[in-house]
């Protein structure tokens, strides 16, 4: 075993870890580690946009844009925290332009911006432009310039480092403060544990797609940040909220960007038409994702759905000029042709809904300040990006905001983490800190049990599309909830063929598996909880939005086996939604 002693630690280098570096490490003595090399990571796969009210193209600006994230996130969105967001992001994309960033530029040479689902002029009228792009490969374009500026300031990296645990001085969910110490770390290359001693902690370790069956995350999606963070006694804040992106090839969950209708792409049902005009009368194919997803999930249902089992919609690209398609959308519509061997020039493409982005993670202040309960924080401790809950997209995220977010609040953490490190002093270690991280290792590596991590991470995915997804009632969630019960009893016997300590991937995809487990019981406890309908949460037994019981943010808590609500592990509180400039309306587009 390593120990190693640095001033922050940053959990993740996604852009929320790398732009938290960049500030950082000027700062502080900062150390990034990553279970990915960096360019690996899932911005990359980010496709359409990372909006600001730059008004380049129309009229825009911040407040509008405010407004939009928070009838967009159907009013869960604390309103303070949305504000900084949309008045930040012109410098988050002045910023990145400076690093070198290439976006698409209009003729006059300025920053090229384009249409994105709910993001809207003067509060509904009509869609406005104001996503800032580069092709079809934004995230990936701010992967490279990150990491590159990071490599420009020699940010120190530990890749294909494993962060499972998070070392406090405490239980949150006792009396006493509670400070961040490190992290314990496990090294692929060599099955070799590391304790990283830091006075602050970042997590930036993205979303848990990988929950679910059909999603457009990559593999390596597996929560391991919120869950790290869980099992340590901090709560999770409105994980119920999962987004269901509308445009995943149809049997696949690959992601085909919403820019494709921003860039005039209509959905259309089996007989041709565009359905759309029917839900959202007013920006149609630009609504929001909730309403998008629900409304094709919807046509499938009713039997308006394409294809020999009428199980997709169609994407119809085919009134564009090739030209077009290929300056703007030139990967996606090669995704197209590779895996579903449609050619996008002259084809509709089938789609449908695909898991993208958990609205919800650990609970934060607008300084990304880690909360151990509604109020406290945990010294030492932030988060950024899609592991966290600030909460600027409530109950659904409006597309490019995410890409924004982890710029806004990356910068934040950065900032944040060294200048409490540079005041604070180095917490002492509690005794044998490796133990918990060791103990799980061995048991799975070295265990004669006869669970396989594949078959339960199969199971588990099948489960939560089947009962967890764009359509949920009491009785599905109920039945989820037992299988995942089964599921985590089962995951104590789990063992792996390969018991070695070099690139072990099948012991690390093990440990994984239980993070996985241990989320989908938070997201399926909150959602039995909640009894209403919004955002991307749909209870079809609740089919309406509730103000007068649930306009609250909700946060598990971990407790023992059988404890929880519905005899879960999960223990639910609640606390209010932060609401500045708007009152909750009714939300129509
Ligand atoms: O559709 C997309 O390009 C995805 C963007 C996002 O999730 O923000």
């Amino acid at each position: 075993m390593q120990t190693h002693t640095y001033d922050v630690v940053i959990v993740g280098a996604g852009g929320a870890g790398m732009r938290a570096a960049l500030e950082s490490s000027s700062r502080a003595r900062t150390a990034v580690v990553s279970k990915l090399y960096p360019t690996r990571s899932h911005t990359g796969a980010a496709q359409g946009g990372m909006c600001a009210a730059l008004a380049n193209v129309e009229e825009d600006n911040w407040e509008w844009h405010t407004f939009d994230t928070v009838k967009g996130g159907d009013y869960l969105v604390d309103q303070d925290a949305a504000e900084i967001m949309a008045k930040e992001a012109i410098d988050a994309v002045l910023d990145l332009e400076r690093m070198g960033l290439p976006f698409n530029r209009t003729p006059e040479g300025k920053i090229d911006q384009r249409r994105f689902g709910g993001h809207t002029r003067n509060h509904g009228d009509a869609p406005v432009r104001r996503a800032c792009y580069a092709a079809d490969r934004t995230g990936h374009m701010i992967l490279q310039t990150l990491y590159q500026q990071c490599v420009k300031q020699d940010v120190e990296f530990f890749n294909e480092f494993y962060v499972f645990d998070v070392i406090l001085t405490g239980d949150p969910r006792e009396d006493g403060e509670v400070k961040a110490a490190g992290v314990v770390a496990y090294e692929l290359a060599t099955g070799e544990i590391h304790i990283i001693r830091a006075k602050s902690v970042v997590f930036a370790t993205g979303g848990a797609g990988k929950v679910f069956k059909t999603t457009s995350n990559a593999h390596t999606l597996t929560g391991d940040g919120m869950a790290v963070a869980y099992r340590r006694g901090i709560p999770l804040e409105d994980m119920e909220f999962f987004q269901f992106h509308p445009t995943g090839l149809a049997g696949l969950g690959i992601l085909l960007s919403e820019a494709a209708r921003g860039e005039g792409g209509i959905l259309r049902n089996a007989s041709g038409e565009r359905f759309m005009e029917r839900y959202a009368p007013t920006i149609k194919d630009l609504a929001p994702r909730d309403i998008v997803a629900r409304s094709m999930a919807n046509e499938v249902r009713e039997g308006r759905g394409a294809g020999p089992n009428k199980d997709y919609v169609l994407l119809d690209l085919t009134h564009l000029e090739p030209a077009h398609i290929d300056a703007k959308l030139p990967d996606i519509t090669e995704f197209a042709r590779t895996y579903l061997g449609v050619e996008p020039y002259t084809e509709p493409v089938p789609v449908y809904p695909t898991a993208h982005y958990a609205m919800g993670g650990i609970p934060t202040t607008i300084e990304t300040e880690v909360l151990r309960n509604n109020t406290d924080k945990v010294p030492g401790l932030f988060a950024a990006g899609e592991v966290a809950c600030v909460s600027v997209h409530g109950s659904n995220r409006l597309g490019t905001n995410s890409l924004l977010d982890i710029n806004v609040f990356g910068k934040r953490a950065g900032i944040a983490a060294a200048a409490y490190a540079v005041g604070a002093e180095l917490p002492e270690l509690p005794e044998h800190p490796e133990s918990y991280v060791e103990g799980e290792l061995e048991r799975i590596r070295l265990g004669s049990g006869s669970e396989s991590a594949a078959d339960l991470r199969r199971t588990l995915q099948e489960v939560m599309d089947a009962d967890a997804q764009v359509f949920r009632t009491q009785e599905s969630l109920t039945n989820a909830l037992g299988k995942i019960t089964e599921l985590r009893k089962r995951y104590a016997d789990v063992s792996v063929a390969d018991t070695g300590t070099s690139y072990n991937s099948e012991l690390v995809e093990a440990m994984e598996l239980g993070f996985l487990l241990e989320l989908a019981e938070v997201v399926v406890v909150g959602a039995l909880a909640r009894k209403e309908s919004r955002g991307g949460h749909f209870r079809e037994d609740f089919p309406d939005r509730d103000d007068e019981n649930f306009m609250l943010h909700t946060m598990a808590h971990p407790v023992g086996e059988g404890q929880g609500e519905a005899g879960s592990r999960v223990e639910l509180a609640y606390k209010p939604v932060t609401v500045t400039r708007y009152q909750p309306m009714e939300r129509k587009y």
